[in-house]
This record gives structure tokens, C-alpha cells and sequence, in this order.
């Protein structure tokens, strides 16, 4: 290359295409590559897409129609779609937007640094294989220092949940091997990192490539590199949290007490139809085994509302099952059909206006759920990891609790990276506000180790 090219990157969806943005420019940066944060500055944009839900593509094309613009007045800028959108329209992605000079799926990143190379000499590139072994275990992601980290651990889905596009947009499941996860780990925590969050679609179909290890393996192997270093992980399918699992977490005091167990509905005729493989009952025994063995323990989901043929019955079971098992947290979505998923041949029966309904009736059911709960912590002392200032007042900070919950306090006594106990005086659905009464020894530890 004449000049170091810059490139400039833009991430929608899943922590999953954050993670792989940093593998994208990684390979980049070995190819002589630089990350610029300033679009004006870039030769190269990438966009990572998520293809999800409707709204999520919508949002891409209106981003791609901003960088159509942009490139009249520049031309030689390339831009290429990167991640789950690419995957799935593929050509259709270049013809129909004129600006798009690069189409690469999830698996082919490595072929990146050649595309892009190409593609300034006036060739278009596509390639959206998908591959039953690409894992990057050997390319080391390039982040930037901060306190939290994504790693990603297994890539791919086997599930084929009838409503769900990711099987299809990122093939196969496979694992990295578990020595790669812990050494990338060691590395973390020798840079100051203080969190990480081990990711995959399904991390619990986690399988070492000796065959033999499984994601609580992995998990304990992970959090035995430093007990300062908080571990947690997403997602978990309901039908494979195991009991040795559930003790492995309730085990070690760094693994978090923080599960996402997304239960999509409460109905068991929508389960079905949804191949969830699971029930309700399962799944409520499940989450009770989960609360005795780890006390204290927090949980969150996904909903999904106006699955096809689901009645007011089936809506009714799902509100049942919220009441019953008090998330502090869910994350709530309208169905949306996506084309060549099993779902979609059972059409989209349910009116816009009833699956906004229910929508909001299961967002207002556990807005008070997280209320009454947060509230019943006013009083007591949490320890949070100190993340830096908050985002709505420069006098205070703001960390989470090991269950994941934003708490909020005046900055003295503490810096970013600590932990700190902070007494809880007030609380809404999603924030403690409280202030700090010491430091955490686990701050105290990392000093001493400082100097
Ligand atoms: N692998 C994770 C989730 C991946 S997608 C899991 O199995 O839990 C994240 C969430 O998006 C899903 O849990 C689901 O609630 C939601 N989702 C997926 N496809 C959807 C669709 N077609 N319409 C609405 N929500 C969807
Ligand atoms: Fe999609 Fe189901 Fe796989 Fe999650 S488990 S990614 S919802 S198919
Ligand atoms: Fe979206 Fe792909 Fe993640 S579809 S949710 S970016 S796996």
C-alpha cells in the first residue's frame, strides 16, 4: 500500500458483532490498516449489521443511504456490509444499494484485507460462505483499554428457533478451543481489565475441541485467572443449564450471580411453535433450582409478543410467568417475520396495534417487578465495579452489581476500576442511587499489586 489507509467502523446487533468488529480490525491492522473514529477521515467504512428483526435492517439501510451521499463528494471511499445482513440478502445488498462496494458474511472476515484491495481497484467483492470451523481462535481482537471485555467463545446455532434468523446468518455451531479463551483472558487481565463476558449464541452448547469440556469447565478455568476479574457469560437456552453449571457459578464468588435466560414466552402451545423445546413448568423448575443454589441470584430474559396464532390466553401465560418468576430484567420485542424461517410460512396473523398492546402491558408488568425489587435494596451495601462517570450527572459515578444492576454515587473515595461498597438510599426500575462507604479489599489488592 502507497499511503496507510484508514478505516472507519459502525457495529449494530448482538455483542457478538461487537466482538467480531474487533477480530475485522485486527486482520485489518495486520494487513497495515488503521482505525480511525471519524467517518470524514476513513478510505474504508464498514458496517456490521444485525438482521435480526425488520427494524434492525431498516435502520442499516438508513445508514447506507447517509454513506451513499457521502461517497458522491467522496468516491474513492469503499464501503462495505459486513455481519448478519450480508449474510442473508447477500447480492441482493449490492444491486440494490449502488454505494455498497463489499458484501463479506461472518465467517469470511479473514478474506477482508484482500476484498478491500481489490475493491479499490474498481472490483465489487462478495463472499458469504459460511464455515463449520472458522472460530479465529488465533487472531487476538483488537480492543481498545477499558475495563470490560466481550470474548467470544463458540460462534454459531443449532437451535433453529422457527422465528429466528441467526442459524441461518451464522451457521454452525463451534467452540474455540479452551486454552485459546483462557490464555486471551490472562492477557485481559494483565492489561487491567476487570470484567469479562464470555459470549456465543448458546454458550452452554460450549464443547472444547478435545470433546470433552464443557462451558462450566470452561467457565471455572476462566475464572481461576484472577479472582479480581468478574466473569459473565450470554446466552443461555433454558434447555441446556445443567446442574453442574448452576454450581459452577454458585462456586465461584467471581463468576456472576447474573443469568440471561431468555424464555421468549409463557405459553407452552407458542413454545412449541416456537421449537423452544422446552415448557413453562420446565422452565419455572429450572429457574427455582437456579434461586436455591445461587441465593441472590438475578435473572433476565427476552420476550417475544405477537408470535403467530398467539391468542390473549397464551399473552395471559406469559405475564403469569413474569409474575412468577421476577426478572429484574427483560428485553421485549414485537415478532417480526423474517423471510425462510419456519416461522414465516405461519404468516403474521397478529394485528400491529395487539402485539404493541402486549407489548407494553409486559414492559409496564415488569417495570413494576423491577421497581419492587430494586426497592427492597435500599438500606442494604452492594459492591459495584466502579465503570467511570455517569452518563445524566459529572458529580457522580456509576458501576453494577455483581447481579448486573446500574447503581449511582458521588465520586469521592473511589476511581474507575475500583470496587467500592456503596450503601443503597433510593431506587427506581433501573437505577440504585446510594453512596460509597469503602473501598472493596479487591481495589486495595489491585494497588498493592501496582506498586
Ligand atoms: N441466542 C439468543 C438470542 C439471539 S437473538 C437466545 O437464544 O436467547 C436475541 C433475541 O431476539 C431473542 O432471544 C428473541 O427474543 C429476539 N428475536 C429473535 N428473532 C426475532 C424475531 N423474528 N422477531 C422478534 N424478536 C426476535
Ligand atoms: Fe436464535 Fe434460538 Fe439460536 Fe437463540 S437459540 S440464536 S433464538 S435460533
Ligand atoms: Fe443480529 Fe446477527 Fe447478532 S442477526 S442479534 S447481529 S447474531
Amino acid at each position: 500500500m502507497d499511503k496507510t489507509k484508514t478505516v472507519y467502523i459502525e457495529t449494530y446487533g448482538c455483542q457478538m458483532n461487537v466482538a467480531d468488529s474487533e477480530v475485522v480490525l485486527s486482520i485489518l491492522s495486520s494487513a497495515g490498516y488503521v482505525r480511525t473514529p471519524e467517518l470524514s477521515r476513513a478510505d474504508v467504512i464498514l458496517v456490521n449489521t444485525c438482521a435480526v428483526r425488520e427494524n434492525a435492517e431498516q435502520r442499516v439501510y438508513g445508514r447506507l443511504g447517509d454513506f451513499k451521499f457521502y461517497k458522491k463528494g467522496n468516491p474513492a471511499v469503499i464501503v462495505g456490509v459486513l455481519g448478519c445482513m450480508a449474510e442473508r440478502l447477500r447480492k441482493d445488498l449490492m444491486q440494490s444499494e449502488s454505494s455498497v462496494d463489499l458484501v463479506i458474511g461472518p465467517d469470511e472476515y479473514r478474506r477482508l484485507p484482500e476484498l478491500i484491495t481489490n475493491a479499490f481497484e474498481g472490483e465489487k467483492g462478495i463472499a458469504v460462505r459460511l464455515s463449520r470451523v472458522e472460530n479465529y481462535d488465533d487472531i487476538l481482537p483488537l480492543r481498545t483499554d477499558g475495563l470490560s471485555a466481550w470474548v467470544s467463545v463458540m460462534r454459531g446455532c443449532d437451535k433453529f428457533c422457527t422465528f429466528c434468523v441467526v442459524p441461518f446468518t451464522r451457521g454452525r455451531e463451534r467452540s474455540r478451543s479452551l486454552t485459546s479463551v483462557v490464555r486471551e483472558v490472562q492477557e485481559l487481565a494483565a492489561r487491567g481489565f476487570k470484567e469479562v463476558t464470555l459470549l456465543g449464541q448458546n454458550v452452554n452448547s460450549y464443547l472444547d475441541d478435545d470433546g470433552d469440556r464443557d462451558f462450566a469447565d470452561l467457565l471455572a478455568s476462566v475464572a481461576r485467572v484472577d479472582e479480581t476479574l468478574r466473569v459473565r457469560f450470554t446466552t443461555s437456552h433454558p434447555q441446556d443449564v445443567s446442574p453442574k453449571l448452576i454450581g459452577t457459578i454458585a462456586r465461584h464468588d467471581n463468576i456472576c450471580n447474573y443469568i440471561h435466560l431468555p424464555v421468549q414466552s409463557g405459553s407452552d402451545r407458542i413454545l412449541r411453535l416456537m421449537n423452544r423445546t422446552y415448557t413453562a413448568d420446565h422452565y419455572l423448575r429450572l429457574v427455582e433450582t437456579i434461586k436455591k443454589t445461587i441465593p441472590d441470584v438475578s435473572l433476565s430474559t427476552d420476550i417475544i409478543a405477537g408470535f403467530p396464532t398467539e391468542t390473549e390466553q397464551d399473552h395471559a401465560m406469559t405475564l403469569e410467568l413474569l409474575k412468577a418468576v421476577e426478572y429484574d430484567g427483560a428485553f421485549t420485542f414485537k415478532y417480526s417475520p423474517r423471510e425462510n424461517t419456519k416461522a414465516w410460512q405461519m404468516g403474521d396473523d397478529v394485528p400491529e396495534q395487539v402485539k404493541i398492546d402486549r407489548l407494553n402491558q409486559i414492559i409496564d408488568l415488569q417495570r413494576e417487578v423491577s421497581n419492587r425489587k430494586n426497592r427492597t435494596l435500599i438500606g442494604s451495601t452492594v459492591e459495584v465495579l466502579v465503570e467511570g462517570e455517569s452518563k445524566k450527572s459529572p458529580d457522580d459515578f456509576c458501576g453494577r452489581t455483581d447481579t448486573n444492576r446500574m447503581v449511582v454515587f458521588p465520586k469521592a473515595q473511589t476511581v474507575a476500576g475500583d470496587y467500592a461498597y456503596v450503601r443503597i438510599e433510593r431506587a427506581n426500575s433501573a437505577t440504585l442511587f446510594g453512596s460509597v462507604i469503602a473501598r472493596s479489599h479487591k481495589s486495595e489488592t489491585r494497588l498493592a499489586a501496582n506498586e
